[in-house]
């Protein structure tokens, strides 16, 4: 018996990184998993290669800022499979500037994939988590909780998704449904990869970002936690958050 058996789950970001982990995880536990993601290609060889090994899967391209994206996605999960019986917000969006060089349009559109996003998608599919009594698992960062440099946009949009995290679970914790929040630190995926520093930056201020020995840990690492948070295992615990960040804010 897999802790997933006859379970739907909604994730979103699953064409890479910490998505496409935790997709893979909840699927070899059994899961029925919706791999929802902006880019296609990538979301589709997700789906594809949990499919050819023998697991169920369904690929959906989404823009997770964009309500009507939102409502298609989550109303095509419930019309192929019945029920929702957890999501799991994993897309996100990272960019470092310096504060005062930050666009509002940037800013923007941060907010709107990372914090948006997790709101329009909680809205979506909280009526169906509420007839499984199901799970939220939200992807924070430790950039929620401080010492960040030039995240302005990003810190915000994950402290907005902590906060958020916090409402929901108790707005709907006496009708059983059960929401948390992850924040990672230091996983080697390609938006870490893909990140550059702001002109002139002080690289003195890593150290508040990154372990001393530099260790990124797998993204793998942050799946088995989300599948934790998505599961049973975790129904008792509501409106927390877990860090997964090696010991960095220690
Ligand atoms: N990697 C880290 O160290 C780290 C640390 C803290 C938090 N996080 C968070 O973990 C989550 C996953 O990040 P990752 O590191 O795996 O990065 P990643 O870039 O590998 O994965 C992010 C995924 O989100 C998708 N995405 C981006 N914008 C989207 C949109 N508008 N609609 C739908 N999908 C969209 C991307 O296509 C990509 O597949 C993010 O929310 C990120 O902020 C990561």
């Amino acid at each position: 018996m897999g802790r997933f058996d006859d379970r739907v789950v909604l994730i979103t970001g699953a064409g890479s990184g910490i998505g496409k982990a935790s997709a893979q995880r909840i699927s070899s536990e059994g899961g029925i998993v919706v791999c929802v993601d902006i880019n296609t290609e990538q979301v589709e060889a997700v789906a594809s290669s949990i499919v050819t090994g023998g697991g169920e899967a369904l690929a959906l391209t989404c823009d997770v800022s964009d309500q009507d994206s939102v409502r298609a996605t989550v109303a095509t999960a419930i019309e192929k499979y019945g029920k929702l019986n957890a999501l799991c917000n994993i897309a996100g969006m990272l960019r470092f500037d310096n504060t005062l060089d930050l666009s509002l349009q940037d800013f923007d559109r941060v907010m709107r994939v990372n914090c948006y996003g997790v709101l329009m998608m909680c809205q979506e599919a909280i009526p169906h988590l509420l007839e499984t009594k199901g799970f939220i698992v939200n992807m924070a960062s430790t950039a929620a909780l401080g010492s960040h440099a030039w995240t302005a946009a990003y810190s915000a949009s994950k402290g907005a998704v902590l906060s958020l995290t916090k409402c929901i679970a108790i707005e709907y914790s006496l009708l059983g449904l059960n929401c948390n929040a992850i924040c990672p630190g230091g996983i080697e995926t390609p938006m870490v990869a893909g990140a550059n520093l702001p002109e002139g930056a002080d690289e003195r201020l890593l150290t508040k970002v990154m372990l001393p020995d530099g260790y990124f840990a797998p993204p793998e690492d942050v799946a088995g936690v989300v599948a934790f948070l998505a599961s049973d295992d975790a129904s008792h615990i509501k409106g927390d958050f877990l860090r997964v960040d090696g010991g960095l804010m220690t």
